[in-house]
């Protein structure tokens, strides 16, 4: 068996089609149609607070959404066709009294009236990072629990290595009778070096290449020395690192793969299966669908990404609007800003005011090639449909 046959079988899926986790983007409506289609749908659960009692119920609502309308048969396996995902970079201390009048100065700068942040009183970290419920005991029970309710079929780590408590490590390993993997992003062979040496076995990696919407989930090096490479390289950099080596890990491609005919390049190249984000930006199953679906086509193409992390305090790919724009040319001016996860919640606390601004503080993370999506696919089934027919 191919180990892409076998990475197939072990996820319980027809096709090698994974989606991208996207927090605040990805619906479970979206990670049903393509758990229905035979692909892995994605649970980003990065924005719950394991540490609060309430982040079992806000599991379980997202769960029953995604249950609510699923036909693809979950009964003759015993895992869910489901990745759930986590961000566990390194844990961050609340911004300093400077930092905080850096983010005020910028987004002063921006012409948000300075009264606007009366309300905006409290920084408080919207990312909690996995490695901080790891280093506590009711959150790591709850994590336990709802692994251990669920059986995903991945269990998937952005922004590094999380260091498992051996009570996750011993739910997973009784889930592991049910499949569940772990897979953990990797932008960099350092990355890729680090993963396979780990302490626990780490099943898969999302290689992600520089062209991927979305965060990047670079833990080795820091953004500025950073090799950067595209997805292809990336791949065919791993494989050459582990040629002549008996086992490897599963290989999964994320970055700028927009259509089948991407999809064969990859699986071509060596990867046993493919990870979608961008591509499916303009379905209604997107929070951004609004937003990807208007643009005027032609614009669209000449209307660049940016790799950019005044907004969230890490770097990501976003679409370059005129607040990116802005926030690149202030945030340069005022000094060192809040970390990750601090900037990110005080930014969507900011953008739920619905400040009166001339400006469109969207925060639109896509990947290189999203101005070859396709609008007229409306829906996450539409996409996938035509993604399988180009495959077969
Ligand atoms: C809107 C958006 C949000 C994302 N959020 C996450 C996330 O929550 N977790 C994660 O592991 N990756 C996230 N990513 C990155 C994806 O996992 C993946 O690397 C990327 O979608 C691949 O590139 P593509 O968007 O060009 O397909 C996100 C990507 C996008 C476009």
């Amino acid at each position: 068996m191919s180990r892409r046959q076998s990475l197939l079988k072990q996820l319980g899926i027809k096709y090698p089609i994974l989606q991208s986790p996207m927090a605040g983007v990805s619906t479970p409506e979206m990670a049903q149609s393509v758990t229905n289609a035979g692909g892995l749908g994605a649970i980003p659960l990065s924005t719950i607070n394991f540490l609060q009692p309430d982040s079992i119920a806000k599991t379980e609502w997202l769960m029953e959404n995604f249950f609510n309308g699923l036909t693809s048969s979950t009964n003759h396996h015993a895992s869910t066709p489901v990745n759930f995902n986590f961000f566990s970079h390194t844990v961050e201390q609340p911004p300093t009294p400077d930092e905080v009048n850096n983010w005020k100065s910028m987004y002063a700068k921006l012409g948000i009236p300075t009264t606007t942040f009366n309300q905006i009183s409290t920084f408080e970290n919207g990312n909690v990072s996995f490695n901080e419920f790891c280093a506590d005991g009711e959150a790591t029970r709850r994590i336990r629990d709802i692994l251990e309710a669920y059986k995903p079929a991945i269990i998937s780590f952005h922004f590094g290595i999380p260091k498992l408590p051996q009570e996750l490590l011993t739910q997973l390993e009784k889930n592991n009778n049910s499949n569940t993997l772990i897979f953990v992003t990797a932008t960099s062979i350092a990355e890729v070096e680090r993963i396979v040496s780990s302490e626990y076995t780490i099943h898969g990696i999302i290689l992600q290449g520089y062209e991927a919407g979305g965060h990047r989930g670079n833990f080795a090096h820091s953004s500025k020395y950073d090799e950067n490479m595209p997805s292809l390289t990336l791949l065919q950099r791993t494989l050459a690192y582990f040629s002549g080596s008996p086992t490897r890990p599963y290989l999964v491609v994320a970055g700028g793969i927009m259509d089948s005919n991407d999809i064969k390049v990859f699986l071509q190249a060596g990867a046993d299966a493919v990870q979608l984000g961008t591509a499916f930006l303009a379905s209604q199953e997107s929070t951004t669908m609004k937003f990807f679906s208007n643009v005027n086509q032609p614009k669209l193409a000449a209307q660049a990404t940016v790799m950019v992390d005044a907004v969230s305090g890490k770097p990501a790919r976003a679409v370059r609007t005129q607040f990116i724009n802005e926030v690149i040319q202030h945030s340069s001016t005022v000094g060192p800003l809040p970390p990750y996860g601090y900037a990110y919640g005080a930014y969507k606390k900011l953008k739920g005011l619905n400040v009166d601004t001339s400006l469109d503080l969207g925060f639109y993370l896509a990947g290189m090639n999203y101005y070859r999506l396709d609008r007229e696919l409306c829906s996450t089934k539409q996409v996938m449909e035509k993604l399988i027919s180009g495959l077969e």
